[in-house]
């Protein structure tokens, strides 16, 4: 139920946890009683967090991990099975992005953030899912983004959040029967540390319908559904949370430069 401790006993791994989006899941999931690894490459951001989390009477551990390598998985399934035995939620959170176009992405920085943004879930998947079966299930949370369903500026970027939802779809259809289920969760605009300081903040929030950015917390609360039993019979779908961009701004502002609202 809504309002209690929906992830206790529960063991959850977010990558990207150090900070923004992540960070407020990691706070969200400690809340309702999981034991939470912060997995990032930010350290010391990782390490303060998973502190203030412990002395606030929570369980969260924090491990320098980097998504785009295999190895660094190994650790973080080898720290799970060695503090609960078991992982019950992964969210795979961590993303970069570009700010560069076709014609200017270089296929080094393409490479970059499509190993980080598509392959690091790919590879998350993969570590976890044994475990998790072992355990008799759980839930896999992909953020995706509102670009997923659009031509967002950045290539790359768009790429690897349109890449998230196959990715999704497919592992759901793979781990449905072992009680594994996969969703994307696919935000608009949230102002974190990815883009506090970009120059489309001001244009996005003119055009969102509802006229402002998304909180963290707001995407951490739909995360936690997804993560926690009250979803159990949802896989396999994307959940876009963006103040209503996706249903219909380009209509809405035409309708609003029309005089129709
Ligand atoms: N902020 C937005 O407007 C927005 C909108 C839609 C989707 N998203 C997605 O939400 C997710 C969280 O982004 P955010 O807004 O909190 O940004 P953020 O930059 O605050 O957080 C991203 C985190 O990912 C970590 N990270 C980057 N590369 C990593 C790697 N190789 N291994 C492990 N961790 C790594 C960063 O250190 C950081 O802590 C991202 O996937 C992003 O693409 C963001």
């Amino acid at each position: 139920m809504a309002g209690q401790r929906e992830l206790a006993g529960k063991l959850a791994i977010v990558t990207g946890g150090a900070r923004g989006q992540g960070e407020a899941e990691a706070r969200l999931f400690a809340s309702h009683g999981a034991a939470v690894i912060i997995a990032d490459v930010l350290n010391p951001e990782g390490e303060a967090l998973a502190k203030a989390l412990s002395e606030e009477g929570h369980q969260a551990r924090f491990i320098e991990h980097d998504v785009t390598n295999p190895d660094s998985w190994a650790k973080v399934v080898d720290l799970a099975k060695a503090w609960k035995g078991r992982i019950d939620i992964l969210v795979n959170n961590a993303g970069i992005i570009n700010r560069s176009t076709v014609t200017t992405t270089e296929l080094e920085a393409w490479e970059r953030l499509i190993r980080v943004n598509l392959t690091g879930a790919f590879l998350g998947i993969r570590a976890v899912t044994d475990l998790m079966a072992e355990n008799g299930g759980g839930s896999i949370v992909n953020i995706s983004s509102n670009s997923a369903f659009s031509g967002h500026y950045d290539p790359a970027y768009t790429a690897s959040k349109w890449g998230l939802r196959g990715l999704t779809r497919s592992a759901a259809m793979e781990f449905a029967a072992k009680s594994i289920r996969v969703n994307a969760v696919c935000p608009g605009l949230v102002v974190t540390g990815l883009n506090a300081s970009s120059p489309h903040l001001k244009p996005m929030i003119e055009m969102t319908p509802m006229k402002r950015s998304g909180s963290p917390e707001e995407i951490a609360e739909l995360v936690l559904f997804l993560a926690s039993a009250r979803s159990g019979f949802i896989t396999g779908e994307d959940f876009v949370i963006d103040g209503g961009f996706t249903a219909g701004a380009a209509y809405r502002r035409v309708a609003v430069e029309t005089g129709i609202f």
